[in-house]
């Protein structure tokens, strides 16, 4: 059995402030859950919210990182400085640093394979834009994300990677996939690690959806065979909704 996670993505929202009184709530009310917690925040939030956060059973992610080691990389974090702080998870190849910053798959994998010399789970995010979806090859797209993302890995380091498929019409727009959609989706990825890495690998990977998901329909969507978590955007900055979504099963 996969353990399910549960993934916030707090994308720039929030102060250090802010963060430590999420916490103070927030910690509380999840205590007792057997998911994996993670929430990926803002660089300016991280040492508030693992300090918040000490000795409790919340994960602490970042949303982005540098592969370099060092360097003079201007308004940049390493994957070094983020494991050394004591960063867990980082989201990598987010639909909206893809779009904004001009992140290309070849990109993408680097960071990848940083994050694994540094003991730092990816969550990798991939996913179609409306008009892929519309034109019927949403998965052509995923697959080749997937191909292009994961390549060069281990078998022992694709097994950890966590996917995160996010259709981008989905993010922030309160469209949600169905949940059966996202199953299919969520297939699909499977089957294509299934062909690069083979059984063990895929059937251990953690495959998320993320893109509006809510209390409300958290809990369809976290029960489909291949749907192992979320990873929340906007629900995840509040408390009681993100308490919710992480107790979709109690
Ligand atoms: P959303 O964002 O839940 O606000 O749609 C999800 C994401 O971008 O990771």
């Amino acid at each position: 059995m996969r353990k399910k996670i549960i993934a916030g993505n707090w994308k720039m929202y929030h102060n250090p402030t802010d963060t430590m009184s999420f916490f103070e709530k927030f910690k509380d009310m999840v205590a007792g859950s057997n998911h994996e917690i993670v929430i990926c925040v803002p660089y300016i939030d991280v040492s508030a919210a693992l300090e918040a956060t000490k000795g409790t059973n919340i994960k602490i992610g970042a949303q982005n990182l540098n592969h370099e080691k060092a360097g003079a990389l201007t308004g940049d974090v390493s994957c070094k400085m983020l494991e050394d702080i004591g960063v867990e998870y980082s989201i990598i190849g987010h639909s909206e640093r893809r779009q904004y910053h001009h992140e290309t798959d070849d990109f993408i994998n680097l960071k990848i394979k940083a994050a694994f010399d540094h003991e730092i789970i990816p969550i990798l995010c991939v996913g179609e834009s409306l008009l892929e979806r519309e034109k019927g090859i949403a998965k052509y797209k995923i697959c080749t994300q997937i191909v292009m993302d994961l390549d060069g890995l281990t078998t022992e380091q694709a097994k950890q990677v966590v996917v995160a498929y996010e259709p981008v019409w989905a993010i922030g727009t309160g469209k949600t996939a169905s949940a059966q959609d996202a199953e299919e989706a969520c297939k699909w990825i499977r089957e294509e690690i299934r062909t690069l890495y083979g059984d063990e690998v895929a059937d251990a990977v953690a495959i998320l959806y993320g893109g509006s998901v809510k209390p409300e329909n958290a809990k369809a969507i976290f029960n489909m065979p291949n749907i192992d978590g979320g990873l929340v955007g906007g629900a995840s900055l509040d408390p009681d909704s993100f308490s919710k979504i992480v107790n979709w099963d109690r």
